[in-house]
């Protein structure tokens, strides 16, 4: 079962993708996440993907597929994934499309988390994360001890990518490249629309009710 989160930045798709692979005891692949890992270790991926990532825009198809595909391969995706991030454009939507042909499966389903562009900026001002990709916020879900991931105890911090200006190129990235994959899988008959500004746990439960249909 190969799941696609849809939804522009900050509408809780980290959020929702962690819970819900878990509970479908799926992969949960983040493109930003292993992103952030390259960077943080700087190799010659994150080197590349640095400078698109720190202005807000998308890293290039071809690269990122190519990450995606590796990812895919892995023996942990043999049941399936959450992914979470990826596709972001058409090319790599159909580019999904032919690497799930090869390992024998097809998208299943394509929630999307509709939260309108005011909600976003709050959010992701507020955000706070560890480096394991944990994601929390300073007002709607805080963290048990302040600065401390519930999860591992590891030190929490905020992205670099949550500047103002640069959420605001992220949310007209998503506009003007992404927003166009709504309609891409409406008309494949796999999208499902989701309030995404209902409260955390009320969001999870459409998300599985909308999959479970599917
Ligand atoms: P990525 O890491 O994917 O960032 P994004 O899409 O901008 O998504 P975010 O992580 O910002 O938001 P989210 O939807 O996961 O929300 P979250 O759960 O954290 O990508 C980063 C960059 O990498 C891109 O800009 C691009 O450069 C590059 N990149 C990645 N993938 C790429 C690709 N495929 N192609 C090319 N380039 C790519 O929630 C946000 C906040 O809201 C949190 O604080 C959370 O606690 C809070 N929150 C969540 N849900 C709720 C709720 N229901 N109510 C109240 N608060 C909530
Ligand atoms: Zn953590």
């Amino acid at each position: 079962t190969y799941i696609v989160l849809l939804g522009p930045p900050g509408a809780g798709k980290g959020t929702q993708a962690e819970v819900i692979s878990e509970s479908l005891k799926l992969a949960h692949i983040s493109s930003g996440d292993i992103f952030r890992e390259n960077m943080k270790n700087e190799t010659e991926l994150g080197k590349m993907a640095q400078g698109y990532i720190n202005r807000g825009e998308l890293v290039p198809d071809d690269v990122t597929i190519a990450m995606i595909r590796e990812r895919l391969l892995r023996p942990d995706c043999v049941n399936g994934a959450v992914l979470d991030g990826f596709p972001r454009t058409p090319a790599q939507a159909d580019a999904l499309e032919g690497m799930l042909k090869e390992l024998g499966g097809t998208v299943h389903r394509v929630p999307y988390i509709n939260v309108p562009s005011e909600v976003l900026v709050k959010r992701l001002s507020g955000r706070w994360t560890c480096r394991q990709g944990h994601v929390y916020h300073v007002v709607f879900n805080p963290p048990q001890v302040p600065g401390k991931c519930d999860v591992d105890g590891l030190e929490l911090f905020q992205r670099e990518d949550d500047q103002p200006a640069t959420v605001e190129r992220r949310i007209r990235v998503y506009l003007e490249q992404t927003s166009p994959l709504i309609e891409y899988y409406r008309e494949r008959g796999l999208l499902s629309e989701v309030d995404g500004t209902q409260a955390i746990d009320k969001v999870t439960a459409d998300l599985l009710a909308a999959i479970q249909k599917g």
